[in-house]
């Protein structure tokens, strides 16, 4: 898994950009509203990739804030760090798994397209909820299948036959491209992510639907809870 990041690094944010047709920027900024950040405050990004979150992060809490970012892929990292924010720093690791990352440290904590790639669901949400300070805002965002028999068929077309066509052009990796659809069949539903993410200590848990079904924005609050 982090070596075929490691491969698609290089193009990975313009293929985002193909494929979502410049959607993901406005996503993004859906994901730092629900964060409720504020400037001077501190958020961790985790599987932050390229870094477009991280920055859209950064650009919240200003130049009195910070942002952390983390990822298990060296090449990812090197990409983030090739469009520096000042306060954006980046860190090699894996987001279930962040001992070096003292508790209640964050305002907000986010995931984006990262939980999807991730088995041990528990663990990342325990990590989310452990490093979050009480009443801070962890936030979920991942690709979804749509509900809707039109939207459906639609998705069906270009996310399940286009997009890994063109991923594995533009990528060079055809077997990256393909595990994108093959993952998002594979990932829990919306309910069942909702009940993860409470039964590992956030509160008010609550999910919308974004881009007409095909993205799933998921957030809740830090609290002292641990794992049910
Ligand atoms: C689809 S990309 C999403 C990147 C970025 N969040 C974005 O919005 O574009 C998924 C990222 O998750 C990272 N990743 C997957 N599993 C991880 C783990 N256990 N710990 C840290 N990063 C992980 C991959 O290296 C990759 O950069």
């Amino acid at each position: 898994m982090r070596e075929m990041f490691d491969r698609i690094a290089g193009r990975y944010e313009l293929l985002n950009a193909v494929m979502t047709a410049g959607l993901y920027k406005l996503w993004n900024r859906k994901v730092v509203r629900a964060t409720g950040l504020r400037p001077g405050g501190d958020a961790l990004d985790l599987a932050c990739g390229t870094g477009s979150l991280t920055r859209a992060l950064a650009g919240a809490v200003g130049p009195t804030g910070s942002v952390l970012g983390v990822d298990f892929s060296p090449e990812m990292l090197r990409a983030a760090r090739a469009r520096p924010a000042k306060n954006a720093e980046y860190r090699l690791g894996d987001a279930t798994d962040l001992a070096d990352v003292p508790t209640g440290r964050f305002d907000a904590v986010t995931i984006a397209y990262g939980a999807r790639n991730i088995p041990d669901l528990d663990g990342l949400f325990a990590e989310m909820n452990r490093v979050l300070r009480p009443g801070g805002r962890a936030v979920c965002l991942e690709i979804a299948r749509p509900r809707g028999k039109l939207s459906g068929a639609f998705y069906g077309l270009w996310f399940d036959r286009i997009v890994p066509k063109v991923g594995g052009l533009i990528s060079g990796d055809a077997q990256a491209y393909a595990y994108l659809p093959q993952s998002v069949k594979a990932f829990v539903a919306p309910d069942e992510l909702a009940v993860i993410m409470g039964r590992n200590g956030l509160q008010n848990v609550t999910w919308d639907r974004l881009g007409g079904g095909i993205i799933t924005l998921h957030s809740g609050t830090g609290s002292l809870d641990g794992p049910r």
